[in-house]
């Protein structure tokens, strides 16, 4: 407890708005991406067009992203040191850490396209197979682990506990949207399974 007190400052209003943004980003890109399957309000906003919508939205979560990132970035800035983890071998897995997590990311994008990364399921834009070369033969989410990393990553490379307990949150947000998005997609597919197996019969 000593030890959370002493390297974790509560008081600073950029632990504050770091946490708040890490947590409002799924929650966000969550609620807007059902409110689209259900009513479909960007593509209609989009002219009709669900590419656009989806690109629309592909931009808005991008830029929370990034503001997240800057967020993150000022909280760590505010926050103590711990000296024993400012040491060189910690530093080397910091970049190992940072630099794989964003591997993961970027090929992952790079194998799913924009419209696979930023939900374009919910737009009705659906991909032909499973994508199941790398990252996706390592892990199944390589995009929420792979972002993890490159926050924990940072944590360890500026020494800061405090970094360390964000990157906990960032995960536990990534799991709980997990457990909306897998069944709610896995649907989706199941869905045009069957009216594909459906309009071949009728063949
Ligand atoms: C995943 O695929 C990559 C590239 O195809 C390959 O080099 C790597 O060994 C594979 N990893 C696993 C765990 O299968």
């Amino acid at each position: 407890m000593d030890f959370v007190k002493t390297y974790i400052d509560l008081s600073q209003d950029s632990l504050k708005y770091s946490a708040l943004s890490i947590a409002f980003n799924p929650i966000f890109w969550n609620i807007v991406a059902r409110l689209e399957y259900t009513t479909h309000f960007l593509t209609k906003l989009a002219l009709g067009k669900p590419r656009c919508g989806c690109y629309t939205l592909a931009v808005i979560i991008f830029s929370l992203g990034i503001v997240r990132d800057l967020l993150y970035e000022k909280a760590l800035r505010d926050q103590p040191i711990y000296e024993a983890l400012d040491l060189l071998p910690v530093k080397v897995l910091a970049a190992v850490l940072f630099a794989y997590g964003n591997v993961l990311v970027l090929t992952s994008m790079w194998a799913l396209g924009v419209t696979g990364t930023y939900l374009g399921d919910y737009f009705g834009i659906l991909m032909d197979a499973r994508v199941t070369g790398f990252p996706f033969n390592i892990t199944d989410n390589p995009m929420y682990y792979g972002s993890t990393m490159s926050f924990v990553g940072t944590a360890l490379w500026f020494a800061k506990p405090a970094g360390i307990a964000l990157s906990a949150f960032v995960l536990v947000m990534y799991l709980i949207a997990l457990r909306f998005e897998e069944p709610f997609t896995a649907e989706i597919y199941a869905k045009r399974d069957r009216e594909r197996a459906a309009s071949k019969k009728e063949k």
